[in-house]
């Protein structure tokens, strides 16, 4: 019986199998909350545990400069571990029977397998602010272990990801063209990304400054980290977007995901807001976590930076609304657009508390 339909990895399975050394009975199944790689758990019948990960080519138009920074970062990360100057746990890269860190099919995709993290879990929202913490100081302790890399053995893998000033350009573009004729119903939505432009002279003049690019992770989310059972973060994983960067998108990114109460597609607008402990928590886990790595510069701007990051997502969710859901994945029309709003609301009230916010930033 032809099952390929109802299963999809029915017809790369043998490669993948043949590529690694697996048993044809290894059984595989989805794998956490993931948004951009297709991730699955692998079980053998000698009981090993992986993870198997085919890499999104929309996203990452490079896919080898993707695995050369994987490489090097864990490599890095797994000789600072060994020299007890990174604590937590690191990814480990399997290779294929033939020594390569990655397959690539005939259909061109590329897979690459991962040690399993045994006895961990993720979460998708941080209720209690000791978890807000722990991820700050986890992704702090990881950015703090990486400054040793030299700058450049680490690719920019998806050019000017989160540059403020790239980003809105993109916005004024799908602006002008109005490709889904949805521009007149989002008269509010491109106030408020007028006003985010008045941060963009601020930014400029803190490069000028000398803001350090640094190799940071560029996407912390509290789903790419691992938890033990005792609530310990243990592990970041969700290697594909390390690059350079600024500490301030990374800090920016957390604020972003784990202040508000609500998700970022809640329409509950009134419920959107700066959760005051877990801000502290935030602030407190990634002055910790930095150790001396954080220059004044820095430690002034991250509220600066949550401004900016927020800034950036919502206007990148009106874009692509404007632009007709070209690349978020939506459920229904105004997913993109209810996005923006509940992005922009949160990026009002990180305006209104900014001084406040900033002042709970301790002085490490
Ligand atoms: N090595 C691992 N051990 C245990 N769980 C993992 C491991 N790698 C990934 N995961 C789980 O799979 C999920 C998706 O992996 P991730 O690399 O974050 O993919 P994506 O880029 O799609 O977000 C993670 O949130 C985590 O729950
Ligand atoms: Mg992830």
């Amino acid at each position: 019986m032809d099952d390929s339909r109802d299963d999809p990895l029915q017809a790369v399975r043998g490669a993948l199998a043949v590529a690694w050394g697996l048993s044809p009975r290894a059984q595989f199944s989805p794998l956490g909350n993931g948004l951009i790689n297709r991730t699955l758990l692998m079980r053998d019948e000698d009981g090993r545990q992986r993870v198997l990960q085919c890499l999104n080519a929309n996203v990452f138009p490079d896919p080898a400069m993707v695995m050369r920074n994987c490489r090097a970062v864990t490599s890095h990360l797994g000789r600072e571990r060994a020299a007890g100057r990174y604590a937590y746990s690191v990814l480990e890269l399997v290779p294929t029977l033939a020594g390569e860190s990655a397959l690539v099919l005939p259909d061109g995709t590329w897979w690459r397998m991962y040690d399993h993290v045994p006895d961990t879990h993720t979460c998708d929202a941080a209720d209690d602010p000791a978890m807000t913490r722990a991820a700050a100081r986890a992704f702090a302790a990881f950015a703090a272990a990486l400054a040793g890399l030299p700058a450049g053995s680490i690719g920019e893998v998806i050019p000017e990801f989160h540059d403020p000033v790239s980003r809105f350009r993109s916005y004024q573009t799908a602006r002008q063209a109005d490709r889904a004729g949805r521009v007149a119903e989002c008269v509010a939505e491109c106030e408020s990304a007028d006003r985010f432009a008045g941060l963009l002279p601020q930014w400029q003049a803190l490069i000028r400054r000398g803001l350090p690019s640094r190799i940071t992770h560029n996407d912390c989310k509290l789903n790419n980290l691992l938890f033990d059972d005792r609530g310990e973060a243990t592990c970041v994983v969700d290697l594909d977007t390390v690059m350079p960067g600024s500490l301030l998108f990374d800090f920016g990114d957390m604020a972003r995901t784990m202040l508000s109460p609500v998700p970022e597609d809640s329409v509950d607008l009134a419920e959107v807001r700066v959760r005051r402990d877990h801000f502290a928590a935030l602030a407190a886990g990634y002055v910790e976590g930095c150790g001396n790595l954080l220059t004044p510069l820095e430690r002034e701007h991250l509220v600066f930076g949550a401004r900016l990051v927020t800034g950036v997502i919502a206007l990148r969710f009106l874009a692509d609304h404007l632009d007709g859901d070209r690349y978020f994945r939506i459920t229904h029309p105004a997913h993109n657009l209810e996005r923006a709003r509940n992005q922009w609301a949160l990026f009002a009230a990180l305006d209104r508390d900014a001084g406040a916010l900033q002042s709970l930033v301790p002085a490490g």
